[in-house]
């Protein structure tokens, strides 16, 4: 069966590392993700957003990721990515899946708390977590643009009340990460993560995690990050292995025989990431 997020992210934060949390687009997106986890034999959390929820229809989310979470040799989460309203979250929590976040970053302070807590309310009776975020994550995600200079920084002090006032289950701090691929390298503010993690004591989320070099990842990973968002990396890797194959071998059209290798490719991927989330790196 699915697993809730809540064991897995609390044992990660405890003992200093991260669960994966992969971006699932389509049934073969998902059989990579759930491949390259065994692999590494670690839980692994697939994430929809409303967008994906959108293209594949939830019960058919809901269905796949159950059975494949029924097969796996590791534990297997489906958690809703950037659900942006209360019913989004409603229609999650009726189909099963076993996390959600609530995201009221565009909102003001009390406008964010206020929804979340409505969002809590209603997740945590039946043993759903729930992840919110304050601040504001710069790029693109979904129909969601954030202009990278417009983006802002989580307040340390704002992010302890957040915590406090809604009894979140996890938190996604904004600190210099943004979604999708990089311009340039991005500037991570690890001293806003540290007095977050200092002052709270609640799993962090690292959101936009594709494109950061090995290394500020994993440097990040200090300051309480118990989960890391990837997304746009899979697409990416997903599209190219596609697109590879199919001008190689123009003649193929089974997609039994053309998704292959860009499955692959995407659990080679997940593996890789995964790696990098294990290693234990203490301040
Ligand atoms: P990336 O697309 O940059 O990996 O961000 C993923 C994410 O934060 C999903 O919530
Ligand atoms: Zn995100
Ligand atoms: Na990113």
């Amino acid at each position: 069966a699915l697993v809730s997020t809540k064991e897995i992210l609390k044992d990660a934060y405890e003992n200093h590392y991260a669960i994966g949390a992969f971006g699932a687009h389509n049934l073969e997106i998902m059989k990579g993700i759930i491949s390259g986890a065994e692999m590494m034999d670690t839980p692994v959390i697939l994430q929809t957003t409303p967008g994906t929820i959108n293209y594949v229809g939830i019960r058919f989310l809901r269905a796949i990721a159950e059975e494949m979470a029924a097969v796996s040799k590791v534990p297997v989460a489906l958690h809703l990515d950037h659900g942006n309203s209360f019913d989004i979250v409603m229609k999650c929590l009726r189909s099963g899946y076993t996390s959600v976040m609530i995201d009221g970053s565009h909102l003001s302070f009390n406008d964010n708390v206020a929804l979340v807590k409505r969002v809590v309310d209603a997740a945590n009776p039946i043993g759903v977590p729930v992840e919110a975020e304050l601040g504001t994550i710069g790029g693109v995600e979904d129909d969601l643009t954030v202009d990278e200079s417009l983006a802002t920084y989580t307040d340390p002090v704002a992010a302890e009340m957040f915590i406090s006032e809604t009894k979140v289950d996890s938190f996604a701090p904004a600190f210099g990460t943004a979604h999708g691929m990089y311009k340039r390298e991005p500037k991570l503010r690890l001293d806003i993560l540290e007095e977050i993690y200092n002052r709270t004591n609640c799993p962090l989320v690292m959101h936009g995690a594709s494109g950061i070099p090995d290394s500020s990842l994993q440097n990040a990973l200090k300051f309480g990050i118990a989960k890391v968002n990837f997304s746009t990396e899979l697409k990416v890797v997903f599209a190219k292995e596609l697109r590879n194959y199919l001008f190689d071998n123009p003649g193929q059209d089974d997609p039994r025989k053309y998704f292959l290798p860009a499955q692959e490719a995407v659990k080679n991927l997940v593996m890789n990431k995964i790696g990098l989330l294990q290693k234990k790196v203490y301040a």
